[in-house]
Order: structure tokens, then C-alpha cells, then sequence
């Protein structure tokens, strides 16, 4: 007997009949909701869409109402949180200006520490610059010898060769500050600052001697430059920016 469910390929109606069901059935399945691997449902993205709108407005709300969402609220007590647009935080801590200006010489030394040692006792070759009176007197003479080095008798009547010039590359923030160094280092106590103003003025005075790219000598430092640099004094106290060495507001 004919088995009902396979179509009796003899009769021609039956086999169209079969076929249309078939691709009835096909039909129907495609118009169900797609389902993926692992057998669920994809999520609409209708779902997505709307539950973030909907968290976002209660994230706002909360904030406003101070709650949940308070920035200020999550510090822990005895900790201060910055503002973040107060400039509160924008660079190190100030520093005193004395303090400040040698930290910073002491780096500039490093020039001059191969002749001069770091006891900045010299020996041998090379004069000490602890108790110099070309180092501690008149800011100006002292200028002058480390931008243009120096030649013939030194502050003792000693003479030890030349010194070549140091100031190329030297900005004014470096001069004040190894300046300020070696008057306040090895034992020598000036305890004053030579300010970045008084050695743009040295720069300028050095740009503009008669013998400019000649070492300095002691005839030139008595007739020219026995004076101090202009400038404003600083009190060594005055809290500075560590690095541009600028007073800061407090
Ligand atoms: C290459 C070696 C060398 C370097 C580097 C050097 N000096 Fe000198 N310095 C000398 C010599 C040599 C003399 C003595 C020159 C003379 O006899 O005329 C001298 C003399 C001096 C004097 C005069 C001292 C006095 O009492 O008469 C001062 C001040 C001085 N140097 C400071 C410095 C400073 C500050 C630096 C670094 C920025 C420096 N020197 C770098 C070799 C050097």
C-alpha cells in the first residue's frame, strides 16, 4: 500500500501538493524570530536603546540631587580632594626661594665640578672658589668670569692658566642659580640670592664688552665690572616655583 506521508510520484497532484507544503513549512519557520546557537532569543535593540536612556536620566537625577553621584562625597575624611580646575595641582609645591635656587646650582655646577672639585677647593690647576673674593664680592665681576672665562692673575695674585667661558647654553635661571650655589656652598655664606633679572643683565653686559669672546681679565674686571647687577633682591625666603624658580602667589 502507498505509504501517506511520500508523495505517490505516479500521480502528479499529489507530488504538487507535497512541494507547496513544503514550501509552506519553509516559510513559516523563516518568518519566526531568528534564534541564534545557543538556542535564546537575540535581544531586541530596542531593549538596549531604551534602558540606557533610562539609566542615564536617573544617573543625572541622582547627581543633581546630590546622592549617589556626589564626586565630593567619595573623599575620605582627612584627605582633601583638589578641585580640578582650581590650578591647584598644576606643578610641584613651592619652594624657598634660597633653597630653590640652590638645588638648581648645584645641578649647573656640574660644569664647573671637573676643575673646580666638589669641595670647590680646586687644588692643583685650578683656583678654589671657597673664600673667593671673585665669588663672593661684586655680583657683577663674578658674572663676567663664568660667561667669559678668565685669564692671567686670579683673586689671589696666583695665576693657574685660563678658564674657558661657560656661558654658552647658560640661560639666566642658570647663572642665578649656580651663582647663587657657589656663593652659599664649600663653607661660603653670602645667604642671598642672585636673582634670573640680575643675570639677564650680566648676559646683556657680557653680550656687549668691547673684548666680547675673550676671557676676562683683572684689568677689565676692576675698570668695568666691580659692581653688583641691577636687580630687584629677592628675600631667600620668598616661596618659588622649583623648576622655573618664579615667585608663587600663596
Ligand atoms: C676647564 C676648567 C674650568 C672650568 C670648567 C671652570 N673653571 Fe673656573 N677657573 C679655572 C681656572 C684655570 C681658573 C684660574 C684662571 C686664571 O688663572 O686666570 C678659574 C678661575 C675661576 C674663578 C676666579 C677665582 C678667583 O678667586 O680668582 C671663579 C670665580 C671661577 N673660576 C668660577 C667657575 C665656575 C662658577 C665655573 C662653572 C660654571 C667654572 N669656574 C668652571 C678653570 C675652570
Amino acid at each position: 500500500m502507498q505509504d501517506p506521508h511520500k508523495p505517490d510520484l505516479d500521480d502528479s497532484l499529489n507530488v504538487t501538493q507535497s512541494h507547496e507544503r513544503l514550501l509552506r513549512d519553509a516559510a513559516a519557520v523563516a518568518r519566526e524570530k531568528r534564534v541564534n546557537d545557543g538556542g535564546r532569543e537575540p535581544v531586541s535593540n530596542w531593549i538596549f536603546v531604551t534602558g540606557g536612556v533610562v539609566a542615564i536620566a536617573a544617573g543625572l537625577a541622582l547627581g543633581q540631587a546630590g546622592g549617589l553621584f556626589d564626586y565630593d562625597a567619595t573623599v575620605a575624611p582627612g584627605y582633601v580632594r583638589r578641585s580640578l580646575d582650581s590650578g591647584e595641582d598644576s606643578g610641584p609645591p613651592p619652594v624657598d626661594a634660597l633653597k630653590a635656587y640652590m638645588a638648581k646650582g648645584e645641578k649647573i655646577y656640574s660644569k664647573c665640578v671637573g676643575c673646580h672639585g666638589p669641595d670647590g677647593k680646586g687644588g692643583g690647576a685650578y683656583p678654589s672658589l671657597a673664600g673667593s673674593e671673585w665669588a663672593m664680592g661684586p655680583t657683577e665681576r663674578f658674572s663676567m668670569v663664568i660667561l667669559n672665562g678668565l685669564t692671567g692673575p686670579t683673586s689671589t695674585g696666583k695665576e693657574f692658566g685660563v678658564m674657558p667661558a661657560q656661558g654658552v647654553g647658560m640661560s639666566p635661571t642658570d647663572l642665578a642659580a649656580v651663582m647663587t650655589y657657589v656663593r652659599n656652598s664649600f663653607g661660603n655664606e653670602k645667604g642671598e640670592v642672585v636673582t634670573q633679572e640680575m643675570a639677564a643683565h650680566a648676559i646683556e653686559i657680557s653680550e656687549k664688552r668691547a673684548q666680547v669672546g675673550t676671557p676676562v681679565n683683572k684689568g677689565e674686571l676692576d675698570s668695568d665690572h666691580l659692581q653688583d647687577l641691577e636687580g630687584a633682591a629677592l628675600d631667600p625666603t620668598t616661596k618659588v616655583d622649583p623648576v622655573s624658580l618664579a615667585p608663587v602667589e600663596e
